[in-house]
């Protein structure tokens, strides 16, 4: 037991007036197409398979949920490399599938939110393959540059890296060019600096806004532009990592840049020109805590979400309550002044799950931590009952990124872990496909950890989840005054408060012994409160009352008291 009886670290920050934009203080939830629900049993999951399960998402209460790619595709980056803007790949149905989808979420006061690609297309796009020819305008439609020869060797144009590594650029024989590629080879970047390309990728905007759609996830948007002198991007010293991993260079020609800021102003004009209520959208802009800059930015220039991965990919197990306390509150006092909202990723399909990244028995805390912060949840379907990684050999993967990396280490790279179909039941292949064979094989763990059984289980993660998102409704959440406190480095604890009522408070022990403080004195917290949601139900049970001047915390635990 440690015992506590000083306190560290309080920030104080004044949340600003609430709109009433209807993501501001939700829950926004994805779901990953192939994984979700498969309706006609060739294991891969589906759109009809999605509009059979939204009861799901309206019982949750989420507001919206964003679907990644079902659009037309050689699936070799699994719908992230699309070969037609405007049309929805066999695999997962039709446009006439997709418009029951949007009338069925409609009914259930559910926001659709797409994935849109604009950074690359599939290889196979017939655009690529008439730019590969020369016909215009399509000659104009991709990042061609010629080869630069050493001693007669022929050599791609600079240094520039790929995210899937080594060389951005690939030699084609037909163009005797070589053509940039900021992923895979297959996935040739786009460029907007034609004007006839930019005007397509803004019709497919409209094409889906036009059948229903509430707002866009816009994929990979720091990759968008590349600063057109092609110089080669400095190497940054004593990485230790391989030549070939992008890492090594210091992207100041490749993301972020000026125009890319821009074009999103021009897609947010777009959609700000067409009827009905304002679209959603939401960037993809990964930033390390040094460039949180970059994140802001993409809020000026017209994101309503710009998403915030420090959760994801800047914290793990071993961060301490200091680590969150400092990342959240410069992300909180960054935020462009005026009507924004912050927002916390959780979870998503290009990276380890929650309960893989903190461990099992801390798998709701970034769930419950984002959903007593300011501002929208994001998660990733599977959070809400614990989903966990599944181990797969590398025979059984698929992902390319995990191919790419060979036997030895696939583990390390590949997302295909957290892809693994949703747990429905204990049925065959757990409720999620009449298939004995899924596209990703089914965690074995699902005969226990499945929805169904959540569901009449107190203190499951679905009781816990249902309980956040009712939280971030509360008016407290929403306008309530925000403290960040790390005490001694051993407990994060959050405060929300709105002058003359209740605060709300989050406590959760980071370490793994019994600690005890005067949480009452130290917090200016009443000293009765009772449990509201808690991540054990060996601690505490919901509305136990406490008096939090003798307050013990069990290890990892996590409690939110109101
Ligand atoms: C984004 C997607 C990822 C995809 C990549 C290329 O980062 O989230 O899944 O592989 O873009 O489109």
């Amino acid at each position: 037991m440690f015992k506590i009886t000083f306190l560290i670290g309080l920030f104080i920050i004044v949340s600003s007036a609430p709109s009433e934009e209807w993501w501001r203080d939700t829950f926004i939830y994805q779901v990953y197409p192939r994984s979700f629900k498969d309706s006609n049993g060739d294991g891969i999951g589906d759109i009809n398979g999605i509009t059979s399960k939204l009861e799901h998402l309206a019982d949750l209460n989420v507001s919206a949920f964003w679907i990644s790619p079902f659009f037309k595709s050689p699936m070799s980056d699994f719908g992230y490399d699309i070969s037609n803007f405007t049309d929805i790949d066999p695999i997962f149905g039709t446009l006439d599938d997709f418009s029951k989808l949007i009338t069925k979420a409609k009914s259930l006061n559910l926001k659709v939110i797409l994935d849109f690609v604009p950074n690359h297309s599939s290889d196979q796009h017939p655009w690529f393959q008439k730019s590969i020819k020369r016909i215009v305008p399509y000659d104009n439609y991709y990042v061609w540059r010629n080869a630069t020869y050493v001693n007669s060797t022929r050599r791609p144009p600079n240094n520039w890296l790929s995210v899937t590594r080594g060389s951005a650029w690939t030699w084609n024989e037909v163009r005797q060019q070589y053509y940039l590629h900021q992923f895979s080879f297959f996935q040739p970047d786009l460029n907007f600096r034609s004007s006839a390309l930019n005007k397509e990728m803004k019709n497919a905007l409209s094409f889906w806004t036009k059948r229903g759609v509430d707002g866009f996830r816009i994929d990979a948007i720091i990759h968008a532009f590349e600063d057109d002198r092609f110089l080669d991007e400095p190497v940054k010293p004593n990485t230790g990592l391989p030549a070939n991993h992008p890492d090594t260079l210091d992207h100041i020609y490749t993301r972020n840049q000026n125009e890319t800021y821009q074009l999103l102003r021009s897609w947010r004009n777009h959609l700000d020109a067409m009827n009905g209520t304002k679209k959603i959208i939401l960037t993809e802009s990964y930033t390390t805590l040094d460039e949180l800059n970059h994140s802001m930015r993409y809020y000026e220039y017209g994101a309503d979400i710009a998403f915030n991965f420090m959760f994801v990919t800047s914290f793990n197990n071993s961060s301490a309550p200091t680590d969150f306390k400092k990342g959240i509150e410069k992300w909180l006092a960054l935020m462009p002044k005026g009507n924004y909202s912050s927002n916390w990723v959780v979870d998503n399909h290009d990276n380890n799950r929650v309960s893989a990244r903190f461990g099992k028995i801390r798998a709701d805390q970034l769930t419950m931590v984002a959903a007593v912060l300011p501002g929208v949840g994001v998660v990733y379907y599977g959070d809400e009952i614990g989903m966990e990684d599944t181990w797969l050999s590398y025979n059984e993967t698929v992902d390319p990124i995990g191919c790419n990396a060979g036997p030895e280490n696939y583990h390390i790279t590949s997302r295909d872990p957290a892809r693994t179909p949703f747990q429905w039941d204990s049925s065959t292949s757990a409720g999620f496909s009449t298939n004995k064979t899924t596209w990703l094989r089914v965690n074995s763990n699902y005969h226990t950890l499945n929805l169904a059984a959540q569901k009449t289980t107190p203190y499951s993660h679905y009781s816990i989840f249902k309980k956040l998102v009712k939280l971030k409704m509360m008016p407290v959440i929403k306008m309530g005054t925000v403290e960040i406190i790390s005490i001694i480095d051993m407990v994060f604890v959050i405060v929300r408060r709105v002058p003359g009522t209740h605060p709300i408070v989050l406590l959760i022990n980071f370490t793994d012994r019994n600690v005890s403080f005067d949480a009452a004195n130290h917090l200016n917290i009443p000293t009765n409160m009772s449990v509201y949601a808690t991540s054990s139900q060996n601690s505490y049970t919901d509305g136990m009352s406490i008096n939090t001047s003798s307050l013990v915390l069990i290890p990892a635990v996590s409690v939110i008291l109101m």
